[in-house]
């Protein structure tokens, strides 16, 4: 069964949750969650989600939201957090935008309502903390605008990674159940041999019973 366990090994490491787990991590981390990316249709209103964490915890943290249009970054946003729960003071330097996160539980989530096919590229949501020698740390979103929705390209890197994890399962629970077949089988081998051998030992079938209640006559007819 050494498949399954190497396999298992694999998984936990290719797994974002696994790996950057949330108090292994001691500098500041922004994140723009599992799927880094969102297909939307134009004219719909859509949320670029960012939270920060830091196991030192923040003070005065900066943080903005930018725009890559075509290489130049264009400011979306920016605030100062003075400490973790406050609601920042946040400048919106780009239309139809809003900020949503309200430092909510870290969340720096931004929205852009009604988007165009100008607003579809790359989003960096970037963090940077005093207490920390004000070093650089972002992620990057992408945000794709299209005519209609198409659902596949979102969902497929969930598809594989759950068939990934699906194969397995199967290949573990068919292991199981063969083991478990082969046992049962010869479970019962085992079982039909001692049944043989007790059953051709002693035959007691008691004769004598049927036919006891045999002299229940038929009520004669007078003539
Ligand atoms: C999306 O774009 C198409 C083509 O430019 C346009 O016909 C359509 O009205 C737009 N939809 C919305 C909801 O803005
Ligand atoms: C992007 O930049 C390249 C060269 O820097 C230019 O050729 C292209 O037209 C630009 N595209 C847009 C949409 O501005
Ligand atoms: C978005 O579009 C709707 C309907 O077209 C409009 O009522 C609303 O004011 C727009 N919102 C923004 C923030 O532009
Ligand atoms: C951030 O806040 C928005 C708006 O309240 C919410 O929709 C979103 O789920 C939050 N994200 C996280 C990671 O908590
Ligand atoms: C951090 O980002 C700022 C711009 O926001 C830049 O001026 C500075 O050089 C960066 N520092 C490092 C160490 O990358």
């Amino acid at each position: 069964m050494f498949f399954p366990a190497t396999s298992f090994g694999c998984l936990s490491c290719t797994f974002p949750i696994c790996c950057s787990g949330v108090c292994l991590v001691l500098t500041l981390t922004m994140s723009v969650g599992k799927v880094p990316f969102l297909e939307a249709v134009n004219g719909s209103t859509v949320m670029l989600p960012c939270t920060y964490a830091s196991c030192i915890g923040i003070k005065d943290l900066y943080f903005n939201w930018q725009y890559n249009d075509n290489g130049t970054m264009q400011k979306v946003c920016d605030a100062v957090i003075p400490t973790e729960d406050v609601v920042p003071d946040v400048k919106v330097f780009r239309e139809r935008v809003e900020f949503i996160g309200k430092n909510h539980k870290n969340n720096i989530s931004i929205l852009i309502w009604n988007i165009t096919f100008e607003d579809g590229g790359l989003y960096t949501c970037f963090g940077r903390n005093p207490k920390e020698k004000n070093k650089n740390h972002s992620a990057v979103f992408h945000l794709i605008v299209v005519d209609e929705l198409r659902v596949v390209d979102n969902t497929l890197t969930i598809i594989i990674a759950s068939a990934v994890g699906g194969a397995i399962a199967f290949l573990m629970a068919f292991m199981l159940l063969k083991n478990f077949t082969l046992f049962v089988l010869a479970k019962l081998e085992e079982k039909n041999k001692e049944c043989l051998v007790s059953s051709s030992g002693i035959d007691n079938t008691e004769n004598g019973l049927s036919g006891s209640k045999a002299d229940s006559k038929p009520t004669p007819k007078k003539k």
